[in-house]
């Protein structure tokens, strides 16, 4: 549906599926982005109709193939700036290269700052995107950022289980998200964290688990599931301490090696994702589990017309909102 207010939606070819959720919710029509790829592997990005003086929001995530869907990202921003855009709103589902936040050690880059960098010059006035791997990464921009918290979706989903969960951050960085997330499910039962080290990029050791886990139900809560061999390993580790179901939820599965490390896991019950990236490649394992992050995003983008705060969704959803 066109409505005559002034704002456009568009979505990256990767996000098509959530975008359409998204624009049946808000009754607006989501509108596909002009493609061309040249022979050499360059290309161009650009609306097919006006878009002078109008609030853009575009919808996209920035996973694998992350160089790629950066660029056409950062193409697409330029060419709505080029054509007089009044604002550009990036609705990042999954913000990639986000895990290179700090100087980890001698010499190595911060992409998540670079990237932050390139998205404001390239002409972004404000980003929303959902589970931010660190949220201190929404001090790399100076335009106005709003970093979604995925734990109102994962209580949703969990206050509806009659089982009791212990919430696990598979490493000390995800200790507040767990926290959080226990906090929404009105948990009794304290958090536990694994002590892990991370030995080389996507190999991990684990030294010990803080808490007790020991007959209880866990869900190993994470923002990102890439290889899978961080929260596997996790897994592997409480089930040797004695816990009875274990649940795997994380934000966003990047699943880089497959999922049939989890499919194939006797120790795993079920895999539980967003939506934040697309996984329709996946839809016939049985123990993934998707919940959508439409309405949710139409919530948001819909404040963001209106000028009204997200602080009442989030309300609403804290008090079982589904
Ligand atoms: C790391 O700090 C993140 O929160 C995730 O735990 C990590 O990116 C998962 O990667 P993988 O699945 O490759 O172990």
């Amino acid at each position: 549906m066109q409505k005559d207010d002034n704002i456009a939606i568009f979505t990256m070819e990767n996000s098509q599926k959530l975008a359409d959720e998204i624009g049946k919710y808000l009754k607006r029509e989501v509108k596909k982005v002009n493609k061309i790829v040249f022979a050499d592997g360059e290309r161009m990005l650009y609306p097919n109709e006006t878009v002078r003086n109008k609030t853009v929001f575009i919808i996209n995530n920035t996973s694998k193939p992350v160089n790629d869907n950066l660029m056409d990202l950062l193409i697409f921003i330029d060419s709505l700036k080029r054509a007089s855009a009044k604002r550009i709103i990036c609705v990042t589902t999954y913000y990639g290269y986000a895990r290179q936040d700090r100087m980890a050690s001698g010499r190595q880059p911060i992409t998540a700052k670079l990237v932050a960098d390139l998205l404001e010059k390239a002409g972004a006035s404000k980003i929303i995107t959902l589970d931010l791997h660190n949220a201190s990464i929404q001090g790399f921009f100076n335009i106005p950022v709003d970093d979604l918290r995925g734990q109102f979706i994962f209580s949703n989903e969990f206050r509806l289980r009659s089982d009791k969960y212990v919430i696990v951050s598979p490493d000390h960085g995800g200790a507040v998200r767990a926290r959080q997330l226990s906090e929404l499910l009105k948990n009794e039962e304290p958090i536990a964290i694994i002590d892990k080290r991370r030995t080389a990029p996507n190999v991990s050791e684990i030294m010990g688990v803080l808490g007790d886990v020991k007959d209880k139900n866990v869900i190993v809560y994470d923002d990102i599931i890439d290889t899978g061999g961080t929260i596997i390993h996790a897994a592997e580790v409480l089930k040797k301490q004695g816990a009875k179901k274990i649940i795997i939820a994380a934000t966003h599965g990047l699943f880089s090696k497959g999922f049939d490390m989890f499919e194939n896991n006797p120790i795993i019950d079920e895999v539980i994702i967003t939506n934040s990236i697309d996984h329709s490649d996946l839809s016939h394992f049985k123990k993934l589990r998707e919940l959508s992050m439409a309405e949710f995003l139409g919530l948001v983008i819909e404040a963001n017309i209106n000028n009204s705060s997200i602080g009442k969704i989030y309300e609403d959803y804290s008090k079982g909102r589904v």
